[in-house]
């Protein structure tokens, strides 16, 4: 059948004047974990239609910084906290450009990325995989001390190295499946905190 129900989430999301069900998976995560603070930049990686953008944007307050890409167009938001950005972040250039316009270290980088899905679930998984190790080393590149890295992640062969990965660079490494998850979805977030300074970071604040 080609019709979708449209489900409570989805619903709830158009009422609430949210452009995806997915802000209730990010606000299920700040609820639990907190990773968001007023004042804070946050890097939102595959942002496209814009729900996190919306829900990180009122976290941070207006004296925060919100930077989302995405390589589909993303409309405009009425959001003075939020600059969009178009590329594929598979190329550097565009990786590049990310972190430019963000201008200093983040609180978070969250990446709700996913790729097109061919349904061969192998193939799925190791693509996830790569988008999330992406993210997780932009996030190495850009994190304050503390901060805070939040991805999704197909699980598969690979889940067990992303998490020894999240471990090598933050104090605590969680997973959850939010409550808005679709039940069909196979998806996990693995939510990283407290990230370790770098060692030349150490260095400069212990100076
Ligand atoms: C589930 S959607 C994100 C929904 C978003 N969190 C929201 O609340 O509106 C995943 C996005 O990741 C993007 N994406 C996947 N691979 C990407 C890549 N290599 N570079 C940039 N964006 C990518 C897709 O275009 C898609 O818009």
């Amino acid at each position: 059948m080609g019709f979708v129900r449209k489900d409570h989430f989805h619903k709830k999301a158009k009422k609430e004047g949210y452009r995806s069900r997915a802000v209730f998976k990010l606000q299920e995560i700040q609820k639990r974990f907190r990773i968001f603070r007023r004042g804070g930049k946050v890097l939102d990686l595959g942002a496209a239609p814009g729900g996190w953008l919306q829900v990180a944007s009122e976290f941070v307050k207006r004296e925060g910084k919100v930077v989302g890409i995405d390589r589909l167009p993303i409309e405009p938001l009425p959001l003075s906290n939020v600059t969009i950005l178009e590329g594929d972040l598979l190329d550097p250039e565009v990786r590049e450009e990310a972190l430019a316009t963000l201008g200093g270290h983040a609180e978070v980088v969250m990446s709700d990325m996913a790729p097109n899905l061919t349904g061969v679930r192998v193939t799925d998984c190791v693509r996830s995989f790569e988008l999330s190790m992406l993210a997780l080393n932009m996030a190495r590149q850009c994190l304050s001390a503390g901060g805070s890295f939040v991805a999704k992640i197909f699980p598969g062969d690979e889940f067990e190295t992303f998490l020894h990965e999240c471990r090598s660079s933050f104090r605590k490494v969680r997973t959850t499946k939010p409550e808005a998850t679709r039940k069909s979805s196979s998806e996990v977030y693995v939510i990283a905190l407290d990230f370790k300074a770098l060692p030349s970071e150490e260095t400069e604040s212990s100076d």
